[in-house]
């Protein structure tokens, strides 16, 4: 039994291996937390933990109980209107306007398992072994409405899972303003707020900061996750490292408007907030509906942000990705984006196609520019059929070369897009997201598609549907490269307008829910301008994704590093591209460029038909060498060891290490050379310490906790007249022998 419940006191503890989760049933019949840490013994009460002093300044819940104080009060899914000032995690208008509510507790289940969310993306237990659930309902006692508090907790990975149901079975028209997905109220405010943020090719950079006084958040109101910032955040003491002390995080199972905030409060204690951002969202919740949150995650350990990174990775391989995709190899890709751009045709793709082929390559990639008549970026999206120009005999034919060849084959789609020069704006102008008061703002020449509109997401199914069955298609880049503005949809009446976000959303997940389910052997790997909706609503659907449009080697560093913190290198779609990089303008050896990507869902992204020989035969060892290794590069352990985001950041190391810890493979990356350099030794992490390695086969055998503790010589990096040794890299490769 890991989740303990106590009937007499309705004390509520939530046991994973490592972690506690307890709360009760308040005097006023609402929940309260009273811990979240590392594991303690299960008692009938914590009465230490819920004490209270009586402060002069504060409200009271009655005369009796002047002790009770709200704003003193620790709870777990907080209203505003009765004392406790702090920015609530719900809020509910009822007919007369009012928004108070007096919540209290209804009945228990314990369940076992975690079963899916009906319409949105959801962490599960397929098996109904591996997790247990605990629904805690409550009733509003002014309007009626029911709440459900869902607590799942997966024990092996530290993983408490929450959402809420909120249900109206009165005849009463309920409004909700706020409706979070997680609350945690934590005793002190001690911590270092560590978030991931942004922009366009320069995605999720790591920033700490210490919690101050008042409200700190991110949030998004791009109607997606976006690049600015990552709904990914995690709470630390201020001595917490990659390698020790404590550490929460927590993260969003959704894509769209999204709003992480702590408060510190008067008494330092720190309330955090998780869930659908509430500007821009309302919800009529008419009589007998219900509307159901996305979940939140929340992780913790005392073992630093390594271990809280690879729990947290393990469980979205195990509970959130599709299984069919879990444990499977990735293909090693080529996308021809920036190696044509809009400019090619049948005959030149083959070209990439055959040069591909011998170097070993297993997926061709057809990125942007297919269908309709799109030399550039100004027209049809939404025309999802091919461009016959650039492919006389259909893509069927030029997939079929492909599949011939023994290679996979995959399409870029922008479905939720439309271009004013389209037949589909022809027909449809009213598809198109708009408001008819206002002018509508162009984003890259393009607009939104109304994805609240059924007929909408059936078009799009039908003709998606259509390509992958034509052109059996192994694979889908699923893009999209623009935030949506005049978000109104004429669909919707004047009262549901600020539904509108979150129901787009809810499109885009019906679509691809639709199209996974019809082709569950098809890898989609999502995309916004690069890593724009890199969040874990899609990783549900779409196993990878396109990290940043920046394919920089010393750019993609930082990023990879950054998003390592949140997400599994099995999501980082990473490929070699040309130089001068096309977004940076610097030069890199070939070498530097594979070493980085390697970490990752490895591909090229370049014109190999132009490359020289050498470097031809450079890409077929780096081919060959990824095969080698292929599994350990994608779900191997991953641990940060040289952060770019702390002192110099000159040097970024890191590794990955098999389950077994027979096989690892670290790389350190130097970005600038500096003459006369200090001696250096670098320190493994993860390994057995009382296993032998070998390293890069030299004879030499090192124990494990030689490397660890003590450190391997790296000598000096020597300029030698031949190549840069700025943007430097070095694998080592250990194996236990
Ligand atoms: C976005 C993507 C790129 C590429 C282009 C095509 O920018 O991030 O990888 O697919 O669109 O237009």
């Amino acid at each position: 039994m890991t989740i303990n419940v106590n009937e007499a006191n309705l004390v509520f503890h939530l046991q994973t291996d490592h972690t506690s989760y307890i709360f009760r049933i308040m005097e006023n019949g609402e929940a309260g937390q009273i811990y979240y840490g590392q594991k303690i013994h299960v008692q009938p009460n914590y009465k230490n933990l819920t004490s209270r002093e009586w402060r002069d300044d504060n409200p009271s819940l009655s005369e009796e109980d002047p002790n009770f104080q709200p704003p003193a009060i620790k709870s777990e899914y907080a209203s505003l209107g009765k004392g406790d000032f702090r920015y609530p995690a719900f809020q509910v208008t009822q007919e007369n306007g009012s928004r108070i509510t007096e919540l209290t507790y209804d009945h228990y289940q314990l369940l076992n398992g975690k079963s899916r969310l009906a319409d949105l993306p959801s962490t599960f237990d397929d098996t109904n072994d591996d997790a247990q659930t605990l629904v805690l309902s409550f009733k509003d006692q002014i309007t009626g409405l029911t709440l459900d508090l869902n607590y799942s907790i997966f024990p092996h990975q530290d993983i408490i899972v929450k959402s809420v149901k909120f249900t109206n079975p009165s005849s009463e028209k309920l409004v909700l303003n706020r409706a979070l997905s997680s609350q945690l109220d934590l005793p002190d405010s001690n911590y270092d707020l560590i978030q991931f943020s942004g922009t366009w090719a320069r995605e999720r950079h790591l920033y700490r900061n210490q919690l101050r006084p008042g409200i700190q958040s991110i949030s998004s109101l791009r109607t997606s996750s976006s690049h600015q910032q990552n709904p990914f955040m995690m709470l630390a003491r201020p001595q917490t490292t990659d390698e020790q002390g404590d550490v929460f995080g927590f993260n969003l199972v959704y894509s769209g408007n999204f709003l992480d905030s702590v408060e510190v409060d008067q008494y330092d204690t720190s309330r955090i907030l998780t869930g659908i951002n509430p500007d821009e969202f309302g919800w009529n919740l008419a009589p007998q509906t219900s509307f159901q949150t996305p979940e939140a995650i929340l992780s913790y350990t005392t073992e630093g942000m390594n271990q809280l990174s690879q729990q947290m990775a393990d469980f979205y391989s195990q509970h959130l990705v599709n299984p069919r995709f879990t444990h499977e190899d990735r293909p090693i890709l080529i996308n021809n984006w920036e190696a044509t751009y809009f400019d090619f045709n049948e005959a030149k793709l083959m070209t990439i196609v055959n040069q591909a082929h011998q170097l070993g390559i297993e997926m061709f990639v057809l990125d942007d520019g297919w269908f309709g008549h799109r030399d550039d970026d100004t027209t049809s999206l939404g025309d999802w059929f091919v461009d016959k120009k650039k492919f006389p005999n259909g893509i069927e034919h030029f997939s079929q070369q492909v599949h011939d060849l023994g290679m996979k084959f995959g399409l870029w789609f922008e479905p939720e897009m439309i271009s004013i020069d389209s037949d589909l704006y022809q027909k449809h102008p009213e598809w198109m997201i708009h408001d008819p008061k206002s002018t509508p703002t162009p984003g890259r020449h393009q607009f939104v598609l109304d994805m609240t509109r059924p007929e909408v997401i059936d078009y799009l199914y039908d003709l998606m549907s259509h390509m992958i069955e034509s052109a059996n298609l192994d694979y889908i880049k699923w893009d999209m490269n623009r935030h949506i503005t005049e978000m109104f949809s004429s669909e919707l009446t004047s009262d549901q307008q600020l539904e509108m976000p979150h129901r787009y959303i809810l499109g885009v997940y019906q679509l691809y829910d639709r199209l996974t389910k019809a082709y569950p052997n098809v890898l989609f790997e999502s995309c916004a301008s690069g890593g724009g909706r890199f969040d874990l609503g899609l990783m549900y659907y779409a196993p990878q994704a396109w990290t940043s449009d920046d394919t920089d080697a010393a750019e993609r560093m930082l990023i990879q590093f950054g998003t390592s913190y949140g997400y599994p290198q099995s999501m980082m779609g990473a490929h070699v591209s040309a130089v001068p990089n096309d977004q940076m303008g610097r030069i890199t050896s070939l070498k530097t460029r594979g070493a980085v990507a390697f970490f990752g869902d490895f591909g090229y992204e370049l014109d190999i038909t132009k490359m020289a020989p050498e470097e031809l035969d450079q890409i077929k060892d780096q081919v060959a060498f990824y095969k080698q290794y292929r599994h350990l590069f994608q779900f191997g352990k991953f641990y940060r060891i040289d952060s770019p985001f702390v002192g110099s950041g000159n040097v970024i190391s890191w590794q990955v290490v098999s389950d077994d810890r027979k096989q690892a493979i670290a790389a350190r990356y130097q970005l600038l050379n500096h003459p006369n350099a200090p001696y250096t030794r670098f320190y493994f992490k993860g390994l057995d310490p009382n296993q032998q390695y070998q390293i890069n086969d030299d004879a030499e055998t090192y124990y494990g906790d030689e490397l660890m503790n003590a450190g391997y010589f790296v000598p000096t990096i020597l300029a030698d007249g031949k190549e840069s040794k700025d943007f430097y890299s070095q694998l080592f490769v250990v194996k236990a022998v």
